[in-house]
């Protein structure tokens, strides 16, 4: 009799591990790649807070898994293709883009058994070539020629998608799947992350998913919070916010996935209501900062992103909280960005401060 009661006891004991366990691992639990896109921490930047007065935040999209924010987008394109039947198992996924919205989407092909081509302009840089080859795209690096131009390797991708059977072409730029990733997602984690007290976010764009869904959802809930689009040099699109043109800013920007010639369909319509200009030594001197004094590795796209936060700050004045993203890894440009001889090239060294410069190379 107590030896039953003993091993009742154990067996119980055993139970209610496995069940602890089984508890533990279904709020933990992440289901394979896709279950690992979004859900990023938001970060608060002490230094850049203090000097300003705000809360200067941004959400650590360069921790999804395939490294940067276009997760989110590639995530969504592939879903709605699936969902409309547009592709079938064993099927291709083709996309022009300047890479990191392929590299999500090549890491998706892999976890669900579909091929990658990718048609990306010949600027970018040779780590992202190199990282999607290594997760088996087929890559076509094509000449960088404007969205008009039919060997735009958007529409470079499109037709090739047209001559395969069951291929889809996920048209980031126009496919609206791709903002609804972010209303549907990044919008409503900073709503809660920041417990509703957020008053401003500020994105620069590429495709303008993250900048309209983001923005469209945050105004849902509190139209009161101001939507900013940060630009680039290049980039027609702080003209077109000010004063409705589409009139490029001078110069041509290193920062790579973003600034525009037009406006795609995922930004039309999107509730915008201010524009800043953040010029290559600003989003440089900041991306450099990020490293030496906040500690952040990220790309000039996302330094570019929190110098706009900074302008934002100080245009609302103390007090206040800012939201932007760091979109990408700094291990994307070793050749470029961080290396000596290459921003010397582009008249860019002075833009980082003598102390920062050790870690060119
Ligand atoms: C490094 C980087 N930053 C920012 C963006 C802009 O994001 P979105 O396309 O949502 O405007 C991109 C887009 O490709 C990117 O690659």
């Amino acid at each position: 009799m107590a030896a039953r009661i003993a091993q009742n006891f154990r067996l119980l004991k055993l139970r209610s591990l496995a069940n602890l366990k089984v508890r533990y691992f279904s709020e933990e639990l992440r289901h394979g790649f896709i279950g690992m896109v979004g859900n990023t921490p938001l970060i608060r930047f002490n230094k850049l807070s203090e000097k300003t007065g705000c809360d200067i935040t941004a959400k650590a999209e360069h921790l999804n898994p395939g490294g940067s924010v276009k997760d989110r987008a590639a995530l969504y394109l592939i879903k709605e293709a699936e969902e409309k039947g547009l592709i079938r198992p064993g099927g291709t996924v083709v996309e022009g883009t300047a890479g990191n919205t392929g590299i999500g989407l090549a890491h998706i092909c892999l976890a669900k058994g579909y091929r990658c081509v990718i048609y990306m302009p010949n600027t970018q840089s040779q780590e992202k070539i190199d990282v999607l080859k290594t997760l088996g795209a087929d890559v076509h690096p094509v000449p960088a020629v404007p969205f008009d131009d039919p060997m735009n390797y958007n529409h470079q991708a499109r037709r090739f998608a047209e001559s395969i059977e069951n291929a889809v072409w996920t048209n980031q730029f126009d496919n609206i799947s791709n903002r609804r990733a972010h209303f549907e997602t990044t919008g409503p984690e900073i709503w809660n992350q920041t417990d509703g007290r957020i008053d401003a976010v500020t994105f620069s764009t590429g495709t303008g998913g993250t900048l309209a869904g983001v923005g469209t959802y945050l105004k849902s809930k509190n139209p009161n919070v101001k939507v900013v689009l940060a630009d680039p040099e290049g980039s027609v699109l702080y003209n077109y916010v000010k004063t409705g043109e589409l009139k490029r800013s001078d110069g041509s920007s290193i920062t790579e996935g973003i600034g525009q010639g037009r406006v795609t369909s995922n930004l039309n319509g999107a509730p915008i209501d201010d524009a800043v200009f953040v010029s290559d030594k600003e989003a440089v001197e900041m991306t450099f900062f990020l490293l030496h004094e906040e500690g952040f590795f990220v790309g000039a796209s996302s330094g570019l992103n929190v110098a706009a936060a900074v302008k934002v700050a100080e245009m609302l004045g103390p007090g206040h909280v800012i939201t932007t993203c760091l979109c990408d890894t700094g291990q994307k440009y070793f050749a470029r960005l961080f290396s000596k001889d290459w921003m010397e090239s582009k008249g860019l060294l002075d833009a980082i401060p003598e102390k920062y410069r050790h870690s060119l190379h």
